[in-house]
């Protein structure tokens, strides 16, 4: 990368409001934004994309509970336009390098009431969409902001597809996609997809959300969807004293889904990085006693059955050492798994292990063979407790050289138990303003003792891992679990929907790998892919932190699979789409971050596909090898021949072609090396 890409340049100009620009342009000219005031001084906006209207005028606003709305009577009083292009670098990542370019128009609002409020809509236009967000000042007439709603509005000028969850339902994030009509949908989480009549392809969501609520987006009537915030039992849904804005609202936009693949709107719309060298977190592969107790064969609580014992951890750290896996990690290891711990969780010590497991041996054998336990703290939905013990727990794990920790709130959204601030309890959201600040805690506490944070049923992704690089994944989605239980699994279009849906938040801890294909009390055919499809996950869903899910045995039982785990990269220098349709197939390169090796992967739905894969990102001239994991003759991810993988390698230059062929629920892996490497 050559250095003088790192060029900024910025501009700013206080306006008169005689001579309001009141338009911002993407700096390639395609995206056009406004923002104003209409006639009755309700603030508004518009976005369009090669002169099509993409969202019609939309409103912008917030109610109180204890304050005038400020929704209407509101003028313009200044306009500051300004432009940025840099080049920032992730300290890992799926790309190395990311360009922000953008245009920026900063609108200020008075609301012309007795009162005089002021806000200022910050928009950024990006070649790849748009994101805005609403700045208060400190202001005599808004000390606190009790904000109850707030009002933003989304217009989408056609109707289309979209893919999108249920929000506010108790299963939180976890929930397989719905495709219906945008003007079909109800009240979604985001990211939430859509491609409209015409083919732009677009994608809401939010950016560094901090001290606030997460968005929901619910439909009004037609396909004009408008904000809602994660409930909170105060009354208002956020709470700010002082000057403060919200996270920002984000629109990606494009001509097709590679176009939100490659978007890195989220990312720059974050803070950079205020952790400095975080290169103490490496990216890695991990194994677990895990499948093993979501199959039920053995258990978090203490007893005969129990999973985390000093034999069991050992054998694991045996087994991660053999086959080059950096990471074990041990889930119910400490006392508190007795009885009922969902949404509960008052029982859980984090510094007391059960007898039965000898924390510091296991620690000490780990070190020893090379290979590093990952730390677990499942709360129960529980943070008035686990806060209570953060600073200990976290103290406890880096004494005994453990750097990565995973986190878990299994409680009914709506169920998380905080403190009342008097001595008791009071029941929040899994994305409300309460929890948001939660985890942004962990994550800083587990900074400073140089820990890396993986949470499960978390609050959504916003690009936050840019500021706080120890932030590596979470989970946010339905994740390879739901493969191992009793209850409808992931089906065929859960992966192709989640690239172009959940996945453009950032990464996910799915927990690949189950080479079993084989759930709880399995009956055939169980888990629908193919062998090879599990392989494509690796490169499929990002995270810089990958799960070998499955057993040991059922691991040793597929040599071929292993051995493609244990080469596969988990940071990345570039990744792209090469082709695919949201819902419906990808196909995806990374070029691991040091070095010049390639990994392709492909994933299809209920549909086998027929891909040829143009290597033109290879070097000129160079000769490489490509190893490719297939479906086999006759594989059928649907059917009874899961397994037949066929692995094969050919000598390829850039400009070859490579013909691949999926199964229905299957998928491909392939690394490209240097010839000779
Ligand atoms: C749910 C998590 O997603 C899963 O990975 C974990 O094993 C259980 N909670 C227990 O913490
Ligand atoms: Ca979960």
């Amino acid at each position: 990368m050559n250095l003088a890409r790192f060029a900024l340049t910025l501009t700013a100009a206080l306006l008169s409001t005689s001579a309001l620009a009141q338009e911002v342009t993407s700096p390639d000219g395609r995206i056009v934004a406004t923002l104003t005031a209409n006639g009755e001084g309700v603030p508004i906006y518009s976005v369009s994309f090669d002169g099509q209207p993409v969202i019609e005028e939309s409103t912008i606003g917030f109610t109180f509970t204890d304050a005038n709305p400020m929704r209407r009577g509101f003028e313009v009083v200044s306009e500051v336009e300004s432009s940025s292009d840099t080049t920032w670098e992730q300290p890992w990542g799926e790309r190395r390098y990311v360009v922000d370019r953008h245009n920026e128009l900063a609108v200020t609002f008075r609301q012309n009431d007795v009162e005089a409020r002021q806000m200022t809509v910050r928009m950024r236009v990006f070649d790849d969409g748009v994101g805005f967000r609403m700045e208060f000042p400190e202001q005599a007439s808004l000390p606190v902001a009790n904000i109850a709603e707030e009002l933003t509005e989304f217009r989408i000028a056609s109707d289309g597809e979209a893919w999108s969850i249920p929000a506010g339902d108790w299963n939180r994030y976890e929930y397989l996609y719905e495709r219906t009509p945008i003007s079909a949908l109800s009240t979604v989480h985001t990211p939430v997809t859509m491609i409209l009549e015409n083919g732009t392809h677009l994608s809401f969501h939010e950016a560094a959300l901090v001290d606030y609520s997460g968005m929901w987006l619910r439909r009004m009537e037609g396909t004009r969807l408008r904000a809602q915030l994660s409930p909170s039992p105060r009354g208002p849904k956020v709470v700010r004293e002082g000057a403060f804005h919200t996270p920002w609202r984000t629109i990606q936009i494009g001509d097709g889904p590679d176009d939100l693949f490659n978007s890195s709107l989220i990312l720059n719309l974050n803070e950079p990085n205020v952790l400095g060298d975080v290169s103490w977190f490496e990216p890695h592969t991990y194994i677990g006693i895990w499948w093993e107790m979501h199959l039920d064969e053995s258990s978090w609580a203490s007893g005969p059955n129990h999973g985390a014992t000093t034999e069991n951890a050992f054998r694991h750290i045996d087994f991660a050492a053999e086959h080059g896996f950096r990471g074990v990690l041990i889930e119910g290891w400490n006392v508190g798994w007795d009885g009922t711990w969902f949404g509960n969780g008052r029982e859980f010590d984090f510094t007391q292990a059960y007898p039965d497991f000898d924390i510091e041996a296991i620690a000490a054998y780990a070190r020893e063979r090379g290979v590093r336990i990952i730390g677990h703290h499942e709360t129960g939905g529980n943070i008035d407790v686990y806060e209570r013990q953060l600073e200990d727990a976290m103290a406890f794990y880096e004494r005994l050289g453990i750097d990565a920790v995973k986190t878990g709130y299994v409680a009914d959204a709506g169920g998380v138990i905080a403190s009342d601030g008097e001595g008791g309890e009071t029941f929040v959201w899994h994305d409300g303003q309460e929890q948001v600040n939660h985890h942004l805690r962990v994550v800083q506490v587990a900074a400073e003792h140089r820990i890396a944070v993986n949470p499960h049923e978390p609050i959504k992704d916003t690009g936050l891992r840019r500021t706080y690089p120890n932030w590596v994944s979470r989970e946010g989605a339905r994740g390879a679990e739901y493969d191992a239980w009793g209850v409808p699994k992931n089906g065929p279009d859960h992966v192709p929907e989640l690239i172009f849906t959940r996945m453009l938040s950032g990464p996910m801890d799915y927990t690949s790998g189950v080479f079993s294909l084989e759930g709880r009390g399995a009956t055939a055919p169980d888990i629908p892919s193919t062998l090879a499809r599990q392989l494509a996950f690796y490169i499929a869903i990002y995270s810089p932190i990958q799960m070998v899910a499955d057993t040991p045995e059922n691991l040793e039982a597929h040599p071929e699979a292993l051995d493609f785990a244990r080469r596969v990269g988990v940071d990345w220098h570039e990744s792209m789409l090469l082709e695919g349709a949201v819902g419906e197939y990808a196909v995806i390169a990374r070029q691991v971050r040091e070095g010049e090796t390639w990994f392709v992967g492909g994933v299809t739905d209920d549909q086998p596909r027929d891909v040829t894969i143009d290597l033109g990102f290879l070097y000129t001239d160079t000769e490489y090898v490509a190893t490719i994991w297939e479906d086999g003759e006759g594989a059928d991810g649907l059917g009874d021949n899961r397994h037949a993988m066929n692995v094969r390698t050919v000598t390829v230059r850039q400009g070859d072609t490579l013909d691949v062929h999926m199964a229905r629920a299957g998928g491909f892996a392939i690394e490209i090396a240097l010839s000779g490497e």
